[in-house]
C-alpha cells in the first residue's frame, strides 16, 4: 500500500494482506470463440494469485449498440458459461453483470466531473471507431461513447485494482485510467492505487477464411463448438490456393491450417516438412487439426456440462453481484467522503 493512502476497511485490509486485487470484463456480444481462449487462461492462472473481479460489461456494450433492443441477461449467462466452462471459479472470484452493481455508473459520473474532454478525445480507439462506424452510417457522437474508456476506468477504480488483463489493443485505456487516478488522488485524497495492465502473449489466429476472426465474419470456432462443428469448420479452412493435387508441393506459410497446427499440434514441423514435400494432402492435414483442436476443447465442454443444471450460472453471477456490491460500496464511500459528498444515508452534521 502506498504512503498517504486512506485508512482501510477491516474486510479490505484483510483481503490485502493476502492477494491484490485484479479486475477485468469483457462485453458480451455472443458466443465466445477459440480466440479469446488464451485470455480466459490467464485469467483462470491469475484467480490463484489475485482476489479477482471479471465483469461482463453491458454498459459498455450499450455505448455502441444503443439503437438496438439486446437482451443483456440472457447473453450475459451465456458468457458468463463460457467463462465458467474454461475454469473461472465463483468461490474464488467476483463474476457478475457490470449494470447489476450500480456504483459503476456512480463512479463513471464522479469521474466524468474531473476527467478533461481532450484526454477523452485523444484516446486512439475513440477517433478510430468513430470514423469506422461512422462510415457505415453509425452516429457515434454520443457523451456515452466517449465516455467509454472512462467508464472503463470507474469499472477498474470501483475495485481498487492493482493489475488489469486485457489485450494490446487496451492499453490505451489502462493509460487513460492512471492517468483519471493521478488526477483523483491529487485533487481529492489518495484513494486509488494505479493499475497496470498485464498483457499475456496471445496467438494471432486467423478465422476459418484467413480474415480476422470475428463473430460478426461468421469465421470463428466457439469455444463451445462440438467435434462435428470443429470438423466441420476446419474443412472450410483456407489452403495453399497453389495445390490442386495431393502430391502439389505446399507452401505451409500461406495456409490458414498451418496457422492453427502451430497452436495447437504438439507436431508442427512433421506437418510443415510432409506439406512442403507433398506427402500429406489437405484433407488429411485438415482431419488431424481437427483432432488436436478436438482435444483441447474436450475438457471446456465436459466442464460445461457441469454447469448445465438450470440455475446454476444466475447462482454464480448472483455470488459474484454480492462480492463485488461489497467492495463497489467501500469503495463509493471513500470517493463520496473525498469529493466532499454527503455518504451513505447519513446527513452532514447529524451523525
Ligand atoms: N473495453 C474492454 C474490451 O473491449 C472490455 C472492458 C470493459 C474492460 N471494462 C473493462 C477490460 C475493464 C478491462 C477492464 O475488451
Amino acid at each position: 500500500m502506498s504512503v498517504g493512502m486512506s485508512e482501510a476497511s477491516p474486510g479490505e485490509k484483510a483481503s490485502r494482506v493476502f492477494r491484490q486485487r485484479i479486475l477485468s470484463g469483457m462485453r458480451p456480444t455472443g458466443p465466445l470463440h477459440i480466440g479469446h481462449l488464451s485470455v480466459l487462461q490467464n485469467w483462470v492462472r491469475l484467480q490463484r494469485e489475485y482476489e479477482c473481479f471479471f465483469a461482463i460489461a453491458d454498459w459498455h456494450a450499450l455505448t455502441t449498440a444503443y439503437d438496438e433492443k439486446t437482451d443483456y441477461g440472457g447473453l450475459a449467462s451465456q458468457i458468463a458459461l463460457d467463462w465458467l466452462s474454461v475454469g473461472l471459479d465463483p468461490k474464488e472470484s467476483a463474476i457478475f453483470l457490470q449494470s447489476r452493481v450500480s456504483e459503476h455508473a456512480e463512479l463513471f459520473l464522479a469521474l466524468a466531473m474531473i476527467a478533461p474532454l481532450s484526454w477523452l478525445e485523444r484516446v486512439p480507439s475513440y477517433k478510430d471507431q468513430l470514423q469506422q462506424l461512422g462510415n457505415v452510417g453509425k452516429d457515434l457522437r454520443t457523451f456515452g461513447f466517449l465516455g467509454y474508456p472512462l467508464l472503463q476506468a470507474a469499472d477498474i477504480m470501483l475495485y481498487k485494482a492493482h493489475a488489469v488483463p486485457v489485450g494490446e489493443d487496451q492499453l490505451p485505456h489502462i493509460e487513460l485510467c492512471r492517468e483519471i487516478v493521478r488526477r483523483f488522488n491529487y485533487m481529492y485524497e489518495e484513494v486509488f492505487p494505479e493499475p497496470q495492465g498485464l498483457v499475456g502473449s496471445v496467438p494471432l489466429l486467423p478465422g476459418v477464411d484467413g480474415r480476422k476472426m470475428s463473430k460478426s465474419y461468421n469465421n470463428a470456432i466457439a469455444i463451445a463448438a462440438s467435434t462435428e462443428e470443429i470438423k466441420g469448420q476446419v474443412r472450410m479452412m483456407i489452403t495453399d490456393p497453389a495445390r490442386l493435387r495431393k502430391d502439389d508441393l505446399g507452401h505451409p506459410e500461406v495456409c490458414v491450417v498451418h496457422k492453427f497446427h502451430q497452436v495447437y499440434s504438439p507436431d508442427v514441423s512433421r506437418v510443415e516438412e510432409a506439406c512442403r514435400g507433398g506427402r500429406i494432402g489437405c484433407v488429411a492435414c485438415k482431419a488431424y487439426l481437427a483432432e488436436n483442436l478436438d482435444k483441447e476443447l474436450a475438457p471446456y465442454r465436459a466442464k460445461r456440462l457441469e454447469w448445465k443444471e438450470p440455475g446454476l450460472v444466475e447462482q454464480a453471477l448472483k455470488q459474484g453481484e454480492e462480492r463485488a456490491r461489497q467492495a463497489a460500496a467501500e469503495t463509493m464511500d471513500e470517493v463520496r467522503r473525498a469529493m466532499g459528498l454527503v455518504r451513505g444515508s447519513g446527513v452532514p452534521g447529524h451523525g
